[in-house]
C-alpha cells in the first residue's frame, strides 16, 4: 500500500483539499520512478529471468467457501443473503469504490438491502492507521521479542477493540510476510521475527485477539515479499513487471506458507495477496496460490483481497480466486476505471466469469462479516483517512464531492496503555551486561547521548506515515503505522526516574566533555527501515543505502562515549539486526539493550528494566551476525533489471539461525538471546508420546457441501443505473450504462489448465489450516523452571526439533517449532512449563506426494532440544526412547 511523494504532489494539485491528512497508501510508484532511480548501485545485483524450475502451473477452478465445520451458521446466514442479492449488489462487495472514495483506506461498494454498508478497510498492524485518537503499539518485531503468547493475544485484542471503535470492519493487519529472508528487507518489522513457528504463533494470537472484538483480521502478505524495491507492477502492465520471488515448492510450505497455515487455523477472516510475484506469476492472480494452496490445501474460507492498486486484470484475478478488489481502481489510479466493479457485471453478464465464481466471492465476504458478528450492531465508520478536520469531502476523488461529517474524533485508547507498556517491556531484549551494570540506580550520574532519545523537535507525528527517522524511532515507516496520540520518549522518561541526567541531544559526540568517576554514559542509536513509497536517507523501504549499520554514525557515538567513559551502555531502537562489531568488545561497554519498536511508551516500558523495576524477559526474533557476509548474498536485495527484477530464493530453508547452523558459523548474538538480571534452572524434563508416528497423516474428510445457488444469468437490467440515481463521478459502481448490449460473440481464450471441474480434495487439506491431522499433537514435553537468583524475573523454554539423522531429507539441524513463558517468578520460585510438538512440526512437505510427511525412523530419533535461545541447548529428549538428559553436546555451534 503506498504513494510516491512524487505522484502526491501531483494529486494534491488536482485534489488540494487533501493535502491536510496524509494520504491512503497508494499508488505512486504507478510510474516507477524510485525504481528507476535506483538503477546503477553497484552493490545491487542483476538476477537472469524465472529460472528453470520455478512455475507455477495453473489450479482451477476456485474451491468454494463453505465446507469447513466452523464456518457453517455463518455460510448458512450468508447463503440466504447472497441467493436473495442482484448481480449490482453482488458485485457491489466485491470491489472498492475507488482510491479517495469513502472515509477509508478501501470501501467496498453495499448491499444495504441485507443491512451491508460500505465496509470499512483500514491499516495497520499496529493501531488504527491515519486518525486520531487511537494507540501506538508497539511493532510486530517487539511483539515477537517478548516470546508470550498471552501478550500477543492481548495487544491484538487491543488492537481490534480500537479498530472496531473506530468502524473499521476489516482490519489489515497482522503481517506475517515478509517473514525476514533478508536482514535488509524494509517491513520485516511488522511482523514477528525470522521463523516460521515465532510468526506462526504471533500472528494467530494477534489474529485470535482481533477476531475476538469482532474485526474481521487480514494476514498479509501472501506470499515471498521479502523484498520491497521493485515490489509494483509498473502499468501499462509489461512495461515493468513486479519483482518475481523464485520459491520452491517445499521452501513455499515449509518455510513462507507456514505461518500462514496457522493464520487460517486460527480462522483469519481474510488473506491479502502481495505486490510481487511468484515463480513468475503475479500473486494477485495466481490460481495456484490462491485456488490451489490457499483455498484448497489450507482450507481458506473468508476472502482474498488484492494489495493496493496490485490488481492487474479482472477475468484472470476472478479465475484465479481473488475476491475483493482493493482500492477498485484499474491500472491507472483516480479515473474511475476499474478492473471488477462495472467490468465484473459485464464479465458475469456476457457468461465469461462463471456466476458462480461470483457467488462464491461475494458468500466468502458475507459469511466473513456474519462470522465476526458484523450483523450486530457494529460501528460505521466514524473516521477519515483523508483529513483529520471535522468536516470534508465525502468522496475526495470526485470530480464534485458532497460535503460529510467526517471525523467524530472518537476515543478508543481505554487502558491500551497498559498493553503496549507491558509488551513493550517485555520485547526489551538485553544483549550483555558485564558486571550487572544494569540494573541501574536512580542516584546514578546519567550522561545520555544520541537524538534517538528525544522526540522528533517537529512533532511526533511530523512525517507523513513516520517516513523520517527524526528522534527515538519507536515504528518503521509506511503504511504500517498509526499516529502516536502521545510518545513517551526515553529521555523524559529517564529524567522522571534519576536524580541526576544530563542529555546531549546530537548524534556527534559532544567536544571538550570530561567524565567523573562514577558516571554512566547511555548512548542511544537506531536503523530504520518501512515501505517502498518513501526513500528515508537513501534507503527506499529496504535498508539499501545504510545496510545493517546503526544511522546517524551510532557506531561513532558508541566508540566516543566508551572512549571517555568506563561504563557504557548502549540502547538499540532497530528495525532488525544491526552488525555491533565496531563496539560490542570495547571494555566499557558493558551493557547493551535491544528495545526493538516500542511504541508510544518508548520511556517507561525502557526506565522499568534499566532500573530494575522488572528484569528483562525479551529475546531475539534474529539472529546478529558477527558480518553480513555471514548470510549468502541470495538473501540481499536485488537490484535493477529491464522488464522483470528476478529473486530467487536459492537458499531454500536456509534462512537466519537455520543457515548460520549449516554453515558452522557462530552469530554474535543468536536466535532467541536474551539475559535477565536473575538465573533460572530447568529441571524434571519429561516427553510423553501422545500420538503414534506414522509416516503419512490419516487420510482427510472430504469436503462438506457448500452454497448452492441458481445458475442462471441474472437479468441484464439488474444492473442498469437506478432512475434517478446521484452519480458521483469517477466513484467505482457494478452499473452498465446500456447493459442489455452485452453478448458472448466472441469466445474467450481461458488461461492455459483452466477448467471448471473441481479438483480432486487435495490429501494434504481437510479443514482450516490443513489435514486436521496435522495439528495433532504427537509429544508434549514438560519442564519445570525455577528462579536461582535474587530478583523476580520470567523465563522462556524454546524447543527445537532435530529430525532423525537419516532422514531423506535436507533439513535444517534445528528449527523452533514451541515456546512458552513462565509468569513472574520470585526467587525460588517455580512453574511447570508445557510444550508441544504437533505432526507438522516433524513433518516436511515432499514435493512429489504433495503432502506432509514425517521422516520416522527405526532406528534414529527425533531430538527436542529444550533450551533459550538457538545457541543455548541445555536439555534434549529422544523421541524413540523417550529419554531426556542434560549436557548432551547441542548439534550447533
Ligand atoms: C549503493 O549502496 C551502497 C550502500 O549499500 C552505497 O554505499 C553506495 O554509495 C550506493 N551506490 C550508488 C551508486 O548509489
Ligand atoms: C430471501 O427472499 C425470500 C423470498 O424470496 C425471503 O423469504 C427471505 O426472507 C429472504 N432472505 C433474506 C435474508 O433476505
Ligand atoms: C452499491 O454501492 C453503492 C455505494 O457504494 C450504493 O450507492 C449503491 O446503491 C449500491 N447498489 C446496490 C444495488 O445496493
Ligand atoms: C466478457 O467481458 C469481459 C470484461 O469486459 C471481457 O474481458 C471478456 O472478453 C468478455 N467475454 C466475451 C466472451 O465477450
Ligand atoms: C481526540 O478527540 C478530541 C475530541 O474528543 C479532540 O479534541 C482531540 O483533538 C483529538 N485528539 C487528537 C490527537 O486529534
Ligand atoms: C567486569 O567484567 C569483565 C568482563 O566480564 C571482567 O573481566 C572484569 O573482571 C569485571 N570487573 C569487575 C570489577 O567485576
Ligand atoms: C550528579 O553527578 C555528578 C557526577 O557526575 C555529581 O558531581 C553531582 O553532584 C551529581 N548531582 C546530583 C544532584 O546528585
Ligand atoms: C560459509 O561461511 C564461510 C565463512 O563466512 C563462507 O566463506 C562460505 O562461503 C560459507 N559457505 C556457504 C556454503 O555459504
Ligand atoms: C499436551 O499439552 C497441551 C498444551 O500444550 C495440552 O493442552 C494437552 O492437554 C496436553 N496433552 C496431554 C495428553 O497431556
Amino acid at each position: 500500500m503506498l504513494i510516491s511523494n512524487s505522484c502526491w504532489v501531483i494529486f494534491t494539485l488536482v485534489f488540494p483539499a487533501l493535502a491536510i491528512r496524509q494520504t491512503p497508501d497508494f499508488a505512486s510508484d504507478a510510474l516507477g520512478l524510485q525504481q528507476i532511480q535506483q538503477h546503477g548501485n553497484a552493490t545491487l545485483e542483476k538476477r537472469d529471468d524465472v529460472p528453470a524450475g520455478f512455475t507455477t502451473p495453473p489450479y482451477y477452478p476456485t474451491p468454494k467457501g463453505g465446507w469447513v465445520a466452523s464456518w457453517t451458521d455463518s455460510y448458512a446466514k450468508a447463503a440466504e443473503v447472497v441467493a436473495n442479492m442482484t448481480l449490482a449488489e453482488k458485485v457491489n462487495l466485491t470491489t472498492g469504490t475507488g482510491l479517495l472514495m469513502g472515509p477509508c483506506s478501501g470501501n467496498t461498494g453495499s448491499a444495504l438491502r441485507f443491512g451491508i454498508p460500505n465496509l470499512c478497510l483500514q491499516d495497520s498492524a499496529l493501531g488504527v492507521a491515519q486518525t486520531d485518537n487511537n494507540t501506538a503499539f508497539p511493532a510486530g518485531i517487539t511483539t515477537g521479542a517478548t516470546f508470550n503468547k498471552a501478550l500477543m493475544y492481548a495487544r491484538g485484542y487491543a488492537l481490534g477493540q480500537e479498530a472496531r471503535g473506530k468502524g473499521v470492519n476489516i482490519q489489515l493487519g497482522p503481517t506475517i510476510g515478509p517473514i525476514g529472508r533478508k536482514p535488509r528487507g524494509g517491513r520485516n518489522w511488522e511482523g514477528f521475527g525470522a521463523d516460521p513457528a515465532l510468526q506462526g504463533f504471533g500472528g494467530s494470537e494477534t489474529i485470535k485477539g482481533m477476531q475476538a472484538s469482532g474485526v474481521i483480521a487480514t494476514v498479509k502478505h501472501f506470499i515471498g515479499n521479502e523484498q520491497e524495491m521493485y515490489r509494483m507492477d509498473i502499468p501499462p502492465h509489461g512495461l515493468m513487471k513486479a519483482i518475481s520471488s523464485n520459491i520452491d515448492d517445499r521452501t513455499l510450505h515449509e518455510l513462507y506458507a507456514w505461518p500462514f497455515m496457522d493464520a487460517i487455523k486460527a480462522g483469519v477472516g481474510a488473506v491479502m495477496t502481495s505486490y510481487n510475484d511468484v515463480n513468475g506469476s503475479a500473486n494477485s492472480q495466481n490460481s495456484k496460490l490462491i485456488n490451489g494452496i490457499l483455498k484448497d490445501e489450507f482450507g481458506f474460507q473468508g476472502l482474498v483481497m488484492t494489495d493496493w492498486l496490485a490488481q492487474i486484470g479482472g477475468v484472470s484475478s476472478a479465475l484465479a480466486g481473488l475476491d475483493m478488489a482493493m482500492p477498485g481502481d484499474g491500472s491507472i489510479p483516480l479515473l474511475g476505471l476499474a478492473y471488477w466493479g462495472y467490468d465484473l457485471s459485464t464479465s458475469v453478464l456476457n457468461g465469461t466469469v462463471p456466476l458462480e465464481r461470483l457467488n462464491d466471492m461475494v458468500t466468502r465476504i458475507v459469511a466473513a462479516w456474519y462470522q465476526m458478528g458484523q450483523d450486530q450492531d457494529y460501528p460505521l465508520p466514524n473516521f477519515s483517512a483523508n483529513t483529520a478536520d471535522a468536516t470534508g469531502l465525502c468522496y475526495p476523488a470526485a470530480l464534485l464531492s458532497p460535503t460529510c461529517v467526517v471525523n467524530e474524533y472518537v476515543n478508543v485508547q481505554a487502558d491500551h496503555a497498559n498493553v503496549v507498556r507491558n509488551v513493550s517491556r517485555e520485547g526489551i531484549t538485553l544483549l550483555k551486561n558485564d558486571n550487572t551494570t544494569l540494573p541501574l540506580t536512580t542516584s546514578a550520574s546519567l550522561k545520555v547521548f544520541g537524538s534517538d532519545a528525544q522526540n522528533n523537535p517537529d512533532g511526533i507525528n511530523a512525517c507523513n506515515q513516520r517516513s523520517c527517522d527524526t528522534g527515538v524511532l519507536a515504528m518503521g515507516w509506511g503504511s504500517g503505522t498509526a499516529n502516536y496520540p502521545y510518545l513517551d520518549a526515553p529521555i523524559d522518561a529517564l529524567k522522571r526516574k534519576a536524580a541526576n541526567v544530563t542529555y546531549y541531544s546530537s548524534d556527534t559526540f559532544p567536544s571538550g566533555l570530561t567524565a567523573a568517576t562514577g558516571d554512566i554514559a547511555i548512548v542511544f542509536i537506531n536503523s530504520d527501515s518501512g515501505e517502498n513509497q518513501y526513500t528515508v536517507e537513501n534507503n527506499h523501504g529496504d535498508r539499501d543505502g545504510s545496510g545493517l549499520v546503526s544511522w546517524h554514525n551510532g557506531d561513532a557515538l558508541v566508540q566516543a562515549a566508551a572512549a571517555k567513559y568506563a561504563t557504557v551502555i548502549v540502547v538499540v531502537h532497530t528495525v532488525g539486526p544491526i552488525i555491533v562489531e565496531p563496539w560490542i568488545d570495547l571494555p566499557s561497554v558493558k551493557s547493551v539493550v535491544f528495545a526493538h519498536l516500542p511504541g508510544q511508551e518508548a520511556g517507561d516500558s525502557l526506565t522499568d528494566i534499566l532500573f530494575g523495576d522488572y528484569s528483562p524477559s525479551g529475546h531475539l526474533p534474529y539472529s546478529i551476525p558477527v558480518a553480513e557476509s555471514d548470510y549468502p548474498s541470495s538473501v540481499g536485495i536485488v537490484g535493477f533489471e529491464v522488464t522483470q527484477v528476478q529473486d530467487t530464493f536459492s537458499e531454500g530453508l536456509y534462512i537466519d539461525y537455520r543457515y548460520l547452523n549449516k554453515n558452522k558459523t557462530s552469530p554474535r548474538y543468536a536466535f532467541g538471546h536474551g539475559l535477565s538480571y536473575t538465573t533460572f534452572s530447568k529441571s524434571s524434563i519429561t516427553l510423553t508420546s501422545i500420538t503414534p508416528l506414522s509416516s503419512l497423516p490419516p487420510a482427510r474428510a472430504a469436503k462438506g457441501s457448500t452454497p448452492v445457488y441458481s445458475s442462471a444469468i441474472p437479468p441484464a437490467s439488474e444492473v442498469a443505473w437506478p432512475t434517478g440515481f446521484n452519480i458521483i463521478s469517477r466513484y467505482l459502481y457494478p452499473y452498465l450504462d446500456d447493459p442489455a448490449s452485452i453478448s458472448s460473440s466472441t469466445p474467450f481464450t481461458y488461461p492455459t489448465g483452466y477448467q471448471t471441474t473441481p479438483q480432486p480434495d487435495p490429501p494434504s487439506g481437510g479443514d482450516e489450516g490443513g489435514n486436521p491431522a496435522l495439528w495433532d499433537i504427537m509429544y508434549n514435553l514438560t519442564v519445570t523452571v525455577t528462579n536461582t537468583g535474587t530478583v523476580a524475573g520470567k523465563d522462556t523454554v524454546m524447543l527445537f526439533v532435530q529430525y532423525p539423522s537419516d532422514s531423506p531429507y535436507d533439513t535444517p539441524i534445528i528449527q523452533l517449532r514451541d515456546f512458552e513463558k513462565t509468569d513472574t517468578l520470585v526467587p525460588e520460585g517455580s512453574e511447570t512449563l508445557t510444550l508441544s510438538v504437533k505432526r507438522r512440526d516433524l513433518s516436511v512437505w515432499d514435493t512429489v506426494l504433495q503432502n506432509w510427511v514425517v521422516p520416522v525412523s527405526e532406528s534414529e530419533p527425533f531430538v527436542f532440544w529444550v533450551g533459550n535461545s538457538s545457541a543455548n541447548l541445555t536439555l534434549a529428549c529422544e523421541s524413540l526412547n523417550g529419554a531426556c538428559s542434560s549436557g548432551r553436546t547441542p548439534p550447533v555451534v
